[in-house]
């Protein structure tokens, strides 16, 4: 029988090993409290693969060119956690304000959106904002919207491409009547339908690399993402978000999160409890 892989199999040299490998291709900043988080995300795929241990595993990594396996680890330690309306009190500042006032400025213009959601995990977020934006646009189908959602993993852009959510995962944060309106059930899982589904264009992207596929946007999503950035990353993320967003638009980030201290040229806009963030003067250069 294989030995249990443990935690301790993770000395400091495999720590470090994994820590250099996620920095240089996913940015994300492990500091030394992350070793039992790297081990447990790292087991499953440790045995999977049929390795006796992680350690095991981080040795077939140190041996390879960077391939399959490498991609799995990386996907697996960076958290993906998300929900549905997550915090609520964003979307309800889409809905109530922002998105009203984007249409109203741009009804007599370009009748165009562009919203963009960099780190849209396994989709809910993304769909929320196409949720929102088919209850507040009421003839959304003379209007070109642009959604666009990406994320670094590739495996949680084809998750969320297929639209097919758990249970649990519909449980949380979506509201009920929502449910009833854009998801058919299929057993035990809901499939989202097509009206909402087609309104989300999703790729791979690394926010720390060349924005190739973003155009300039009214809406940004970054939201809890950043935490897991040095405040270097941090910072070129910022600057480039400034670059890609219209001046009247907004960059929307985590309940916990804030340009404060990170970049300056972001003005603070409040609606309601949710705070925004709009490019000041001089951004965009
Ligand atoms: C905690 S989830 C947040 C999901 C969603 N934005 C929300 O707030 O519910 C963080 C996401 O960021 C992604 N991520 C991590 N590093 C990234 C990077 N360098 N570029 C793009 N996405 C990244 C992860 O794959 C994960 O899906």
């Amino acid at each position: 029988m294989r030995n249990r892989t443990e935690t301790s199999d993770l000395t400091q040299a495999d720590f470090d090993f994994v820590r250099t490998l996620v920095k240089q291709h996913s940015s994300i900043s492990l500091d030394d409290s992350k070793g039992y988080l790297v081990s447990s995300r790292l087991l499953p795929i440790a045995r999977g693969r049929g390795f006796e241990s992680v350690a095991a595993l981080i040795t077939h990594l140190r041996s390879r060119p960077h391939g399959k396996v490498h991609t799995d680890v990386l996907e697996a330690v960076a958290t993906t956690e998300t929900s549905f309306f997550r915090d609520f009190h964003p979307y309800e500042a889409l809905r109530d304000q922002v998105i009203p006032d984007l249409i109203r400025k741009r009804r007599e213009s370009t009748r165009m959106l562009s919203i963009w959601s960099g780190a849209c995990s396994s989709g809910q977020e993304p769909y929320s904002v196409a949720m929102v934006l088919r209850q507040v646009i009421p003839d959304i189908d003379t209007w070109t919207i642009q959604l666009l959602a990406s994320d670094f993993s590739g495996a949680m852009v084809e998750r969320a491409r297929k639209g097919v959510f758990k249970q649990l995962e519909v449980n949380r944060g979506l509201p009920a009547h929502l449910l009833v309106r854009y998801f058919d059930q299929h057993g035990a899982s809901w499939w989202l339908k097509d009206e909402v589904k087609r309104m989300v264009t999703f790729f791979q992207q690394n926010l720390d690399r060349e924005w190739t596929r973003i155009p300039q946007v009214d809406l940004v999503f970054l939201r809890n993402v950043l935490i897991y950035f040095d405040v270097e990353t941090r910072r070129r993320i910022l600057r480039k978000v400034r670059r890609h967003l219209r001046p009247d638009g907004f960059l929307v980030m985590g309940a916990a999160e804030t340009t404060l201290s990170l970049d300056d040229s972001f003005r603070r806009v409040q609606f309601g409890r949710a705070a925004f963030y709009q490019p000041g003067e001089g951004s965009g250069q």
